[in-house]
Order: C-alpha cells, then structure tokens, then sequence
C-alpha cells in the first residue's frame, strides 16, 4: 500500500494509483460501496456546486460520513467556484488533498500555499480545453495535476483522448524538473482508455463508472490496475 501520509517528503511516480470515484457509487448505500473498494489506493470525491458546474453532488457532511468509514487517502475534487474559502471545511470533514480547478482561482499558488498551512496536500485539475503551458513554471507548489479527459460535471461521459499530449507535457516538465508531482486522470476511465493513459505517464486513474457500475467494484479496480500495469511496461 503506498503512503501517502504528509509526513512523507515524497511518493513514488512511477506507481499506479486507482481512485474510485464515488459520484458514481449507491448513496443509499454509500458506506457499503467505499468498503468495497478497501483495495483502492484512494478514494475520489467530487464536489460540484451547480455554478462552476451543471451539477451538484454532495458536501462537507458525506466527505465526513465517507472519512469514518474508511482510512483510505481522500483526494477531493472541488468543482467549485471560489475554492479557497472551501479548504477549511473539506480538510476538516477529512479530505486528504485539495485538488482545485485552476479555471477557479485567480492565484493557483497561493491556493496550494493555503493547502499546505492547513496540512493537506494541494493539487490543480484542468479541464480539457484549458493549456497546460502556462502553469508548468509552478508545478513545485503541488502534489498532484489533474488532467481532465471529459468536461468536469458528469459521470458516464465518453473518454477524450486528445487530453493525452497534456499528459506527456507534464511528465516531461515534472521529470525535467526532478518533481515528485503525480499526473491524475479524471473521466471516462475504464477497461478500455487505461491503457493509452497509462502509456502516455499517468499515475492515478480517477474511475467511477467502470468501478461502481460493475457487478464486482473490488475486482473492476484490480483489472483497471493491471491493465495501466501492463501499459506501462510494454
Ligand atoms: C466528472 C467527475 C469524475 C466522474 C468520473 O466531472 O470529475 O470524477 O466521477 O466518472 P466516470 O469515471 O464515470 O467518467
Ligand atoms: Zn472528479
């Protein structure tokens, strides 16, 4: 199991993470479903608030009812406008890292720098029609980038494989620049995209419809990894 505690300087690339993305879960039976997925490396928890969105999900309230019934690392995805007033309240309901949309804020660094006073980790996503270029000269400041392969606001949405030169720009600049960065994909995750993503450098595969929508989530999670596996060493 990789640590993922911030009292470790850094986690390894190079590893494969899968993150569950529970929008796609049984809310009437949401506890069961995240403890279906114990084998996950962390758990994905969208938060959308119909404004920077289409959609609204859940809050602080599930994040801390999600937070008691497992101890896995919980990565939050603020689709939210004004993020930073939020990170106070989803670390304290037990949210591990904050990954806000750089499209939210005015200054993404100083965002991660409040991230970091509250001791959580910091990570910025960005949606498909947004460049990466301009925010390669900050990737110090995060934990994590997440490239988006749908238009954030829905789950079940068809991969969009054009994301993927966004993916090696990262892997090149964060290698260029001896980071411990890792590269997150979000959307249209399943049996069939892992592989290109995996073989384009991403470290963690956000999933919610190919985990909570098959009949054996803890099963559909170990096949998502051995396929990003095999992507990778091919
Ligand atoms: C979409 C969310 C995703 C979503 C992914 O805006 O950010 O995390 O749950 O769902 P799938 O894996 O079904 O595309
Ligand atoms: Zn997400």
């Amino acid at each position: 199991m990789p640590c993922f505690s911030q009292c470790c300087a850094s986690y390894p690339r190079g590893m494969i993470y899968i993150a569950p993305s529970i929008l796609a879960a049984d809310y009437a039976a949401l506890g069961e479903d995240v403890r279906k997925v114990a084998n996950a490396d962390l758990i994905h928890v969208d938060i959308m608030d119909g404004h920077f969105v289409p959609n609204l999900s859940f809050g602080p309230d599930v994040t801390k009812a999600v937070n008691g019934v497992t101890e896995q690392f919980l990565d939050m995805h603020l689709m939210i406008e004004q993020p930073e007033r939020w990170f106070e309240t989803y670390a304290a309901a037990g949210g591990d890292r904050m990954v806000f949309h750089v499209e939210a804020v005015d200054d993404h660094v100083a965002a991660a720098r409040q991230c970091k006073e509250l001791g959580v980790q910091s990570g910025f996503a960005i949606k498909p029609g947004t460049a990466v270029e301009p925010y390669l000269d900050s990737l110090e400041h995060f934990d994590e980038v997440m490239v988006m392969s749908v238009e954030p606001g829905f789950g079940g949405q068809k991969f969009m494989p054009e994301v993927l030169s966004k993916v090696m720009t990262l892997r090149d600049a964060i290698a260029q620049q001896g980071l411990d960065t890792i590269i997150g994909i979000d959307g249209g995750i399943s049996g069939e995209t892992i592989a290109q993503a995996a073989a384009a450098g991403v470290d963690a595969f956000v999933a919610g419809s190919a985990v909570f929508g098959a009949d054996n989530p803890a099963e559909a999670v170990e096949r998502l990894r051995e396929l990003a596996r095999e992507a990778r060493a091919s």
